[in-house]
């Protein structure tokens, strides 16, 4: 039998990155896979593929940041598969860059919208639907930026330090009823976020931060995957409200 054997799980952000790659993990453990992005085109696509592979999958189209896209969004999920036995909470943007002075009162609320208030009513609504089961599994996505500083990113280190708290203080609620809550820190991983960054003139600071790594490479997002994975099986039924770090090494220096 498969680790996740006919489990249901929902992934945001998953049109592409590590989103993706998580949906794809699950799907070959053996989970039914709902795949939600605010890129319609993406996401069909994404859906589509792994259909192709012989899995199961239903593609949804949510804005995270839309708390009534968020309700619909775990709806439809229930309504397609009957329950929901786990979620990964990735979906996420990077702030503009700009020193404290300089950023914009937009940028902060469009960042914290997604990265942070996003990941809030997801959970929200996926736990609203694991309470009536008493049981289910939760990552939400932060970053080695929710653990440490970083020049001209306040806003999107201030959002993923945030969702550690909101995931250790929702563990604790939950932590008896069957419902294990948990958070990921991935480090530099190559996907079209990172090439976004490099293709707007970050390569000197990406440069900087990889001669850092002390794997010496980026991460790929199917190392990512396979932690969440970890995080949403029952070979981790005694870790709850962890921050798991996965960035090769790079903040522990
Ligand atoms: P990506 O940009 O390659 O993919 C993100 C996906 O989220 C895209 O498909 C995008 O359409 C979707 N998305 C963006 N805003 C959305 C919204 N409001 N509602 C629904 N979907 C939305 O990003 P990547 O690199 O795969 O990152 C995934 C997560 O991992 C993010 O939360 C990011 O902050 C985090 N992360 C990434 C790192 C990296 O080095 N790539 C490092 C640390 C954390």
């Amino acid at each position: 039998m498969k680790q996740m054997e006919d489990k249901v799980v929902l992934i945001t952000g998953a049109a592409q990155g590590i989103g993706f790659a998580t949906a794809k993990a699950f799907a070959e453990a053996g989970a039914l896979v709902a795949l939600a992005d605010f890129d319609k085109d993406l996401v069909n696509k994404a859906a589509d593929q792994l259909r192709a592979g012989g899995y199961k999958t239903l593609a949804i189209v949510c804005d995270v940041s839309d708390d009534a896209q968020v309700k619909a969004m775990v709806d439809k999920t229930v309504e397609t598969f009957g329950r929901l036995d786990a979620a990964y909470n990735n979906a996420g943007i990077q702030n503009v860059l700009a020193d404290a002075a300089d950023q914009t009162r937009e940028d902060f609320d469009k960042v914290i919208g997604v990265n942070l208030r996003g990941e809030w009513s997801c959970m929200k609504y996926e736990l609203q639907q694991m309470k009536k089961q008493g049981n289910g599994a939760i990552v939400n996505c932060s970053s080695i930026g929710g653990i440490l500083g970083g020049a001209q990113r306040g806003t999107y280190h201030a959002a993923k330090h945030g969702v550690i708290g909101l995931t250790k203080s929702a563990a604790l609620e939950y932590a008896s009823k069957g419902i294990r809550i948990n958070s990921i820190c991935p480090g530099i991983i190559h996907t079209p976020m990172l090439d976004g960054m490099l293709n707007s003139g970050q390569t000197e600071v990406i440069d900087a931060m990889l001669k850092s790594v002390p794997a010496g490479r980026l991460g790929r997002s199917e190392e990512i995957a396979n932690a969440v994975l970890w995080l949403c099986s029952d070979a981790s039924s005694f870790v709850i409200g962890h921050t798991l770090v996965v960035d090769g090494g790079y903040s522990i220096q």
